[in-house]
């Protein structure tokens, strides 16, 4: 019913409004006690073979929702509803911010990908923490942490550390966020020996709290093997918890949508199918490089069962979703659960 009904007619609209248009169907329909139970029968975890701990936590599923779609933590119960083991919320910012002027996403349908630079619009850490008291599911909740697009360099890692203790409390994992393309110049968060000070930084004050919360990184499928290195070595130094490979890319090659279009669209990151095997390849990469030495969050164009199953193959733990289920719909979760081996 998705791909025949819904998405054809949700696609004549403006993607961003028809994703708030969604989102406040959601949140209707998850005030329907019993449309909560028939959806999470109709797309929810069945085999309990599915579970697992990583990084301490303990998974129903490997499928989890990728951050930016439910940047602020409003719809937590809803979205768990649909068969998601666990949400990453944000990328949240210390300071609420709109992001960049729209239009600022765009549907590619001839490639299944979509465009987006929206640029960590959010409401802000306090904001995001008042809705993430209000959730009633156990669903693990991540915390995906960024900067401020207007903050000065010297300052980012407070910004980071702002929501970091912020969101302490109310998430059960974190990844900080070193890989947006879109909110401007971002080359101090390619810098290792920067990354390795806003690591340590962030992993002292984890250890002011009671308890500790596993921290992660996510980076771009953009990266050369050099830049992976790297990466893995970063991990191995401050041993960061895990990797999540990958956000969105800056390229567009193979792409079946024309110039003339992709140059309208301009700037952004893509998602979607032309990502999938680049973000695998990163996944192998960081898995056969490391000797497996860290658990990763597979995410970037899956888009059916073969390409999760393609990420856990290649080393992944987890995968994410997003852009394959604005085209596929919440059916894209259970076909997952129906026949995914981890
Ligand atoms: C994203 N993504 C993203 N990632 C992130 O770490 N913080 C964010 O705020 C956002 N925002 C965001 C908005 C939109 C509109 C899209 C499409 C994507 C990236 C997302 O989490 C994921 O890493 C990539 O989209 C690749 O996965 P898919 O979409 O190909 O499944």
């Amino acid at each position: 019913m998705y791909s025949s009904i819904i998405r054809p007619l949700f696609f004549n609209f403006d993607p961003e409004k028809i994703h708030y248009f969604v989102f406040d169907c959601l949140k209707f329909m998850g005030k329907i006690p019993v449309i909560k139970k028939i959806a999470y029968n109709s797309f929810g975890v069945i085999d309990k073979n599915l579970k697992q701990k990583v990084f301490g936590l303990e998974f129903d599923s490997p499928v989890g929702l990728a951050a930016g779609f439910d940047k602020n933590g409003i719809l937590i119960d809803e979205l768990a509803s649909l068969g998601f083991s666990f949400i990453e919320i944000g990328t949240v910012t210390p300071k609420a911010q709109v992001g960049n002027p729209k239009k600022r996403l765009f549907r590619l349908p001839k490639d299944q990908a979509l465009i987006n630079r929206m640029g960590f619009n959010n409401m802000g850490v306090e904001k995001v923490v008042e809705n993430l008291k209000k959730r009633n599911s156990k669903v693990i909740v991540g915390g995906n942490i960024g900067k401020n697009t207007h903050t000065a360099p010297e300052q980012y890692t407070k910004d980071y550390l702002t929501c970091f203790n912020a969101l302490h409390p109310h998430v059960d994992y974190f990844v900080l966020n070193i890989s947006c393309p879109n909110v401007g110049s971002h080359a101090k968060l390619t810098d290792k020996d920067y990354l390795l000070e806003l690591i340590t930084t962030i992993q002292k004050s984890n250890r002011s709290f009671e308890t500790q919360k596993p921290i992660l990184i996510k980076i771009a499928p953009d990266l050369n093997p050099h830049q992976l290195d790297e990466i893995i070595e970063l991990v191995a130094q401050t041993k960061l918890d895990g990797v999540v490979a990958c956000n969105t890319s800056i390229s567009r090659s193979n792409l079946k949508t024309d110039k003339k279009t992709l140059d309208e669209i301009g700037n952004g990151g893509l998602s979607g199918k032309p990502v999938s095997d680049k973000s695998t390849e990163v996944i192998r990469y960081l898995h056969t490089h490391s000797k497996g030495a860290f658990p990763i969050i597979g995410v970037g164009g899956i888009h059916s069962a073969k390409d999760a199953q393609d990420k856990i193959d290649a080393g992944a733990s987890l995968v994410q979703l997003y852009t394959g289920f604005v085209y596929q719909g919440p059916q894209l979760i259970r076909d997952i659960h129906k026949t995914i081996k981890i």
